[in-house]
């Protein structure tokens, strides 16, 4: 897939001497408080630099390298671990990743006989030790040999019971981490309480971790990956779980009670094959950018205890499996501009200049800033060191600046204080802020994209001929089109007959595009094509989405709480111009919708527009309907009947017994609903 970052290519002595000087203070902050002065692609580079220079020059080898050592070497804290704490070797790619599967296969003398496949999670190492089922003790992973107590933490870590469900003596080992969610909560408190924010999910988890005499208290995620009982214990759990396949493992650990991915979209898999394990890292690889926590790879382990036993470790990483590191979707990069833009909907955004940097297969230039509040609560600054993040899909973002980067040349960002596009004021009342002219303040920009391909589709009505219209009075918005004579477009120069009427045949045209293209047309903040088309298929009509409250808009899949009201408050600005598209003979209503499942139908049932999932047992009023019976009941109400859970899916039917499926539907945010609570829903329909 991808390949290893570059190396540094060290010239002389002196080059290495600061480059090890590098590493090792660029190590030291990162496990110390999750800072650092290099991003991790800067920091792998270096060290392969590092690395490479030794191979040639091993007299020059310095005492402090970083290489061959667990974390670096930055050593911290003062609690020896019963078995060390290793790391894991990377591969950058299949080619390398096959390489090494040969490699330990030569040396097992056989082929291995499982591999077990699971995600490599951005977090910190950390040693949970339960003694007689009670949780006694966390440590930090530190040199490996030894780490930090961190046991103050007890009680704030979301996956870490305080009791297992046995009353077990066993030490768990896996990664502490923040959630979105969480990270954005702990933004928040730290904001509200100092006035900074948090630089990325795992500096605020290394952070939060070490935190001792924090006013204010962030929740931790734990996910496990491993179980250890005591080197000298010869119970029989301890004998059992030594014996275990790393997959047996993980069920046991989950059956204690302890948070592992199993209940995530990248839960791990047992494979037999190499080949089902590059499948497998391909789909941990395509979801990373929806998943709600950091992963930086995947980790493949053989899956048996007498494999692991074979292949053995060496003193930093084991030799029984591999890091298959993902691209980098963070790095370190100067921020040396911000621009203002006034948008079609009058929002005025700012957006951030950088020095181009390779991010997730992309170069990226520019990132969003979000709004000038924005600016101010991340305390930018122009020409300071930022952390830009970017995966998948999403806008590039600018996380952070690097403050201990700060040369003490960087310059406050100016604020607009009138709109960049027309010079008159801004309405600030809100957290974005917007043109007071609102849309007509970027009129050019609305209706250019009102009459575009994927709305309207007027052709022939070029950038230009719109601004001469705009510039000539005729049109103030885009359903002012509708109203042209074709004495007012002969009127205009470059328009000669056959060009008006043609443009004349293309506005009658566009009359007739269904709702779901004259709702995008308008240009509703925070609904594109395909919210348009889901607005329009839900409602059917202009008259029943503008009837809409927002509880009502909240029903189309995608519209949370935040949005809902927004949509709303739009729909209601934009009264006038929908008026008048209405005046215009311009269509309101959405075809699709009156030819779906049930014909003419759906609007207004309880389940219009949903997916449903039904699993586990039904019980009460759902009792005797077997699960066709449901799926037709489900239909009947309006919705779409689905076997399977995910993120399109709307809602989660859950009886007695459901598994996986309520797994998968609570990591996504799928609403759940109890056989009772959904009867209540469908009550008019039983
Ligand atoms: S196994 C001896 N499994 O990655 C085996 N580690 O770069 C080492 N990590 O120190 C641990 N997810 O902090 C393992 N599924 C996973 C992991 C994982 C993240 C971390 C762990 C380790 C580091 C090595």
């Amino acid at each position: 897939m991808n390949d290893a970052p570059p190396i540094s290519v060290l010239a002389d002595e002196a080059a290495y001497a600061e480059a090890v000087q590098l590493a090792v203070d660029a190590s030291a902050a990162y496990y110390a408080d999750g800072t650092s002065t290099l991003d991790d692609d800067a920091y792998d580079r270096l060290v392969r630099g590092i690395a490479a220079y030794e191979l040639e020059h091993p007299d020059q080898v310095l005492a402090t390298s970083p290489t061959g050592k667990v974390a670096g070497g930055a050593v911290v804290g003062d609690v020896p671990h019963l078995v060390p704490m290793l790391s894991l070797d990377n591969v950058f790619g299949a080619d390398q990743l096959a390489e090494w599967a040969a490699s330990l296969e030569r040396r097992l003398g056989h082929p291995v006989t499982a591999w077990s496949v699971e995600p490599k999670l951005d977090g910190l190492a950390i040693s949970a030790r339960y003694r007689h089922g009670r949780l006694v003790q966390l440590v930090t992973r530190g040199d490996g040999t030894a780490g930090e107590d961190v046991s103050h933490a007890i009680g704030t870590v979301v996956g870490l019971p305080a009791r297992l469900a046995e009353p077990v003596t066993v030490e768990l080992r896996g990664e502490v981490m923040m959630t979105t969610a969480q990270f954005e909560q702990a933004c928040a408190k730290r904001q509200a309480h100092d006035g900074t924010t948090f630089a990325n999910p795992r500096s605020a988890a290394a952070g939060t971790l070490r935190a001792q005499d924090r006013p204010y208290v962030c929740e931790l995620t734990f996910f496990g990956y491993g179980a250890l009982p005591a080197p000298d214990d010869t119970s029989e759990t301890a004998t059992r779980l030594r014996a275990m396949p790393h997959s047996q493992v993980m069920a046991w650990v989950a059956g204690q009670g302890v948070q592992t991915t199993a209940r995530t979209p990248v839960a791990g898999i047992v494979a037999a094959a190499l080949a089902q394990v590059q499948e497998r890292v391909e789909q941990i690889a395509a979801v990373r950018a929806e998943l709600p926590f950091g992963i930086d790879g995947i980790v493949i382990k053989c899956d048996l205890a007498e494999d692991q036993a074979a292949a053995g470790s060496g003193s930093r990483a084991p030799r029984w499996a591999i890091a298959y590191k993902l691209p980098a979707v963070e790095k370190i990069t100067k921020l040396l501009a911000v621009e203002w833009n006034t948008g079609r909907t009058g929002i005025i955004a700012p957006r951030a200049v950088l020095e181009p940097v390779r991010l997730d297969g992309s170069i990226v230039t520019y990132a969003t800033l979000h709004n000038a509040s924005d600016i101010a609560r991340r305390g930018l600054m122009l020409g300071d060191s930022v952390v830009v993040y970017k995966a998948g899909d999403v806008i590039p973002r600018v996380e952070a600046p690097v403050v201990h980067l700060r040369t003490g040349d960087e310059q406050p960002i100016e604020i607009p204080a009138v709109c960049p596009s027309c010079g008159d004021q801004i309405d600030t009342s809100q957290e974005r802020w917007r043109c007071v002219r609102g849309r007509a303040c970027r009129a050019i920009a609305s209706i250019t994209y009102a009459a575009g391909r994927d709305q309207l589709d007027i052709e022939g009505l070029a950038e230009s001929r719109i601004q001469q219209m705009l510039d000539a009075g005729l049109i103030g918005d885009f359903a002012d089109l509708f109203f042209l004579t074709r004495d007012q477009l002969l009127g205009l120069e470059r328009m000669g007959e056959v060009s008006s009427d043609n443009l004349l045949a293309a506005f009658e045209r566009a009359k007739n595009q269904p709702l779901s293209r004259v709702f995008c047309a308008l240009g509703v903040r925070g609904t594109g094509r395909s919210m348009s088309r889901r607005i329009a298929r839900h409602f059917g009509s202009m008259d029943a989405i503008r009837a809409a409250d927002a509880e009502a808009i909240q029903q189309v899949e995608g519209i949370g709480a935040e949005k809902a009201p927004v949509v709303v408050a739009e729909l209601a600005e934009i009264g006038p111009l929908i008026d008048k598209l209405v005046a215009a003979g311009v269509n309101m209503t959405e075809p699709g919708a009156a030819t779906a499942a049930d014909p003419g139908e759906t609007t207004g049932l309880p389940l219009a527009g949903m997916s449903v999932v039904v699993t586990g047992a039904m019980s009460g009023r759902l009792e005797a309907l077997s699960r066709n019976e449901m799926n037709e009941l489900i239909e009947r109400a309006g919705g779409t009947a689905s076997s399977s859970v995910s993120a399109k899916t709307s809602l989660l039917v859950a009886g007695e017994k459901a598994g996986s499926k309520r797994a998968k539907a609570e990591s996504l945010g799928v609403r759940i609903a109890s056989p009772e609570e959904f009867a209540d829903l469908v009550a008019a329909l039983l």
